[in-house]
């Protein structure tokens, strides 16, 4: 799971101060350079191990509090203050650096081996026209696994989000699953308005909805809706795995709603938040309860829906030339 861009931090988090962020057990130093350019250096001092991050930016790079041993973006070290050379140290000595890409607000790192072979992924409708989005940033006490299967459960929302999201009125629903080398679909056929909070201030009645969640390696979870041409929200979170019980998510809410847009906003959001804030306390309920009982023994069912091909993609499998897996669950 290491040769994956995660996403470190939010631009706007990243100002003049150095801050520090784990990926994957991972310390990082993230900071900007003198011209504004985001890096990420292992967040340990070459010299007595001091935080990086307790550090300050200079025309140098990032200087350690300790003894002030500066390291540039590449981790090369620039500055040794004490050394009778001047500062300059002839040493070659090299801190570990990490590739950064920084777009559409967020911070990516890559902390695996090598050069990353791609780049970390978009988020959709992006400042497209008629489309507003937000961030909404989250640590879950829980791992990656659980976070995106959580996200991507359609059965616990009548349970855990009752009446706001999903309605006390189950219906059956048909899904069609399809998957790839490092993704996996659910489309669900037939859902109609929920019957719900969100359901009655945000769908029409009778609207044909088009829903459809998607996994995508390492730990990025996508769910669409679509009820009416200029009727859309798409709920991408990004999982930023920061030790086996602790995830740090970034979802990315994007929609349209014209031309009720911004009067959709001020309802969806405190909504959001109080969604996600219920699968942040059931999570860590499940966290403590399988430290509790001991390791995972989950039982698969049907009505899970994508959770089985979310665990094998992750185990390393790929589901590319499957045939489409057609079933039907109550929500
Ligand atoms: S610990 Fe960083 S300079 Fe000494
Ligand atoms: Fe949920």
């Amino acid at each position: 799971m290491r040769n994956h861009w995660y996403i470190a931090c939010r631009s706007r988090q990243l100002k003049r101060k150095p801050i520090p962020r784990t990926v994957l057990g991972e310390p990082l130093a993230l900071f900007r350079d003198q011209e504004g350019n985001a890096a990420a250096l292992i967040d340990r001092c070459l010299h007595r191990n001091m935080a990086l991050s307790r550090g300050k930016v200079d025309a140098c790079g990032l200087r350690c509090c300790y003894h002030g041993w500066t390291y540039d973006a590449s981790g090369r070290c620039t500055a040794i203050p004490a050394a009778p050379t001047g500062g300059v140290p002839e040493t070659g000595l090299r801190l570990k650096s990490y590739p950064v890409v920084e777009k559409q607000g967020f911070v990516w790192v890559y902390i695996g081996g090598g050069e990353p072979g791609h780049q970390p992924p978009d988020f959709p409708e992006f400042g497209a026209r008629g489309w507003r989005h937000w961030v909404m940033e989250r640590e879950f006490e829980a791992a990656a696994f659980h976070c995106v299967e959580n996200f991507l459960d359609v059965p616990h929302t009548a349970h855990v989000h009752r009446g706001l999201f999903r309605g006390k009125k189950v219906k059956e629903i048909e899904i069609e699953v399809t998957g790839g080398a490092d993704w996996i679909q659910a489309d669900f056929v037939g859902e109609g308005r929920m019957d719900s909070l969100i359901g009655r201030l945000l769908i029409p009645k009778g609207a044909e909805i088009v829903h459809t969640d998607r996994f995508t390696l390492p730990y990025l979870t996508r769910v669409d809706y679509r009820m009416a041409e200029n009727r859309q929200y798409i709920v991408m979170s990004q999982c930023t795995p920061v030790a086996p019980d602790k995830t740090r998510v970034f979802t990315y809410m994007a929609y349209r709603f014209s031309p009720l847009g911004g009067l959709v906003g001020l309802v969806f959001r405190p909504l959001s938040k109080v969604i996600l804030n219920q699968d942040v306390v059931v999570l860590r309920k499940q966290t403590g309860d399988l430290n509790r009982t001991g390791e995972a023994r989950f039982v698969y069912h049907e009505t899970d829906a994508i959770a089985r091909g979310i665990r094998e993609l992750l185990d390393g499998g790929s589901l590319e030339g499957r045939p489409p897996d057609r079933k039907k669950i109550r929500a």
